[in-house]
């Protein structure tokens, strides 16, 4: 093994450590910035190196290839050009849309390189079979990353509107996935064992980017961030199988490293919402206008004005705040943030519960709050704070309803068996939303006709300041 081998090896593995500690920074808001930066460090190292030292970007090497060396300086920075900016400028509540796309970008790079080394390959060695294991990983590179390129893209325009949100059917779609599973099935077999066809190769790849567009249209567009968690797994395992092509241990430990925890990231999503990914992924669940459409019933809500509510929560002992989507929908986190200040400044104990499903998208109301300076330690997982709810004065939600609804505790209901937080179990609850509009599962929620319940109806922006107008007056 020559010296710049060996070197090569300990740059894979140096950052390949910066990878595995960046996850678990990122574990925590209070530490992600440390294991973002970690992660892009480990990163940039292994493509500076890689460029620096690999034969395609010397003219010495191989002159033919010098041309190669511009393309990838012209891309590199048109792709770093377009990262930054949109990174800069992205609105909060538009960042799964990002991640949609950044995730597709990454399932197409790894689809493009199974597609190249099959060509190389076959300019080599015209005609000839490629080994099993390396023909195998080509394939499933290829399939996995269209997959996610097509897939993630249609998430995308899902999220942001320009594709119809709703799931999308017709009459035998259905069929035309299972065909397209076979067909795809028996290309690979034919250009694995038979024949390593070039036309046959490219057509397994339409085939398999039309199979992404075909999988996630029948998704409605609440479930999307579920899907591009999945999306997000298969680009992992797309990126370790081009890692084992390429025979780059970097690579594929990177792959394997977003595969599982893209994998682990679904699940919990799946679970906190008690829900299978079968359901999710097939069952067109939670298109949000229905939802909405469906209502809350007739039944009678006690009311409540804002100062009354204010002087419910300066003169209590302790407050919890519990932020769901419509907080978010609302852009309330600002004027929430000034709420906790005054509040904290009259000698009230506040604390946010949250929820981790609330919301929707990961660490939704998490992002949210720290966007508007709350303190870390001012938020409270379900499982540390639920237990607390009997001792608190006011329960303030602010836009939520699925993660606080008492149906989940009773059998038959669509959300039997999520767990909530106990917001009934407060002293007093006042809750802050439009109408009688229902949440994401788009049922009624007995917790607004309790009657330790009072709600503030509004959008819960002016409600939050007309809350924070109150407290100053009480
Ligand atoms: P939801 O159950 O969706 O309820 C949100 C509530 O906010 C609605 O009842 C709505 O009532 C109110 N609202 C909307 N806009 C508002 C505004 N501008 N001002 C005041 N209120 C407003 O929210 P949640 O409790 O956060 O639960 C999240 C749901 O999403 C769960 O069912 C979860 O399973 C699902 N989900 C979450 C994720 C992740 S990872 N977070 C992923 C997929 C699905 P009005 O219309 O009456 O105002």
């Amino acid at each position: 093994m020559s010296t710049l081998e060996i070197l090569t090896f300990l740059v894979w593995l140096v950052a390949s450590v910066t990878f595995i500690f960046a996850l678990k920074f990122l574990a925590s808001p209070k530490t992600a910035r440390t294991g973002n930066l970690l992660g892009a460090a480990g990163m940039a190292l292994i493509v500076l190196w890689t460029f620096f030292t690999h034969d395609a970007t010397s003219p010495e090497a191989d002159p033919g290839m010098f041309g190669n060396w511009w393309i990838i300086i012209v891309g590199g920075a048109i792709g770093a050009v377009i990262g930054w900016f949109s990174a800069k400028r992205v609105a909060m509540t538009a960042m799964p849309q990002m991640v949609a796309i950044f995730n597709g970008a990454g399932g197409g790079a790894a689809a493009l390189v199974a597609v190249v080394e099959f060509l190389r390959d076959q300019e080599l060695h015209p005609g000839e079979l490629l080994p099993l294991a390396f023909i195998i990983a080509t394939l499933l590179g290829a399939i996995i990353g269209s997959v996610s390129l097509t897939g993630s893209i249609v998430a995308w325009g899902k999220l942001q509107g320009v594709i119809a949100s709703r799931p999308v059917r017709y009459p035998g779609s259905q069929i035309v996935t299972g065909l397209l599973f076979l067909v795809l099935i028996g290309l690979a077999v034919y250009v694995a064992v038979i024949e390593p066809s070039t036309p046959l190769f490219l057509l397994f790849v339409v085939l398999a980017l039309i199979l992404g567009v075909q999988l996630t249209m029948p998704i409605g567009g609440a479930d999307m961030p579920v899907v591009i968690s999945l999306l997000n797994a298969y680009t992992g395992i797309a990126v370790a199988a081009t890692g084992f092509v390429l025979s780059n241990y970097a690579l594929l430990i990177a792959g394997t490293l977003v595969g599982a925890s893209g994998t682990i990231l679904t699940q919990l999503m799946t679970r906190a919402m008690n829900r299978s990914l079968v359901n999710v992924l097939f069952a067109g669940f939670g298109t949000g206008g229905e939802a909405a459409a469906a209502g809350e019933g007739e039944e009678q809500l006690r009311e409540i004005s804002a100062e009354d509510a204010a002087v419910l929560m300066a003169y209590g002992k302790r407050v919890v705040i519990v932020p769901g989507y419509g907080m978010a929908v609302a852009q309330a986190q600002g004027p929430v943030r000034e709420l906790m200040d005054l509040l904290i400044s009259k000698g009230v104990d506040v604390q946010f519960a949250i929820h981790p499903v609330a919301g929707r998208m990961p660490g939704h109301m998490n992002v949210l709050l720290a966007e508007a300076n709350v303190p870390y330690d001012r938020l409270k997982e379900m499982d540390e704070i639920n237990d607390d709810f009997a001792d608190t004065d006011v329960a303030l939600v602010i836009g939520a309803n699925d993660v606080v609804n008492p149906l989940a505790r009773e059998e038959g209901s669509p959300i039997s068996g999520m767990p909530i937080l106990n917001v009934d179990q407060a002293q007093n609850v006042i809750v802050l939303k439009r109408g009688r509009g229902t949440g994401f599962a788009g049922i009624p929620n007995p917790l607004f006709s309790n009657e330790k319940t009072a709600m503030l109806f509004g959008d819960a922006k002016p409600s939050v300041e007309n809350l924070v107008a109150g407290v100053k007056q009480a």
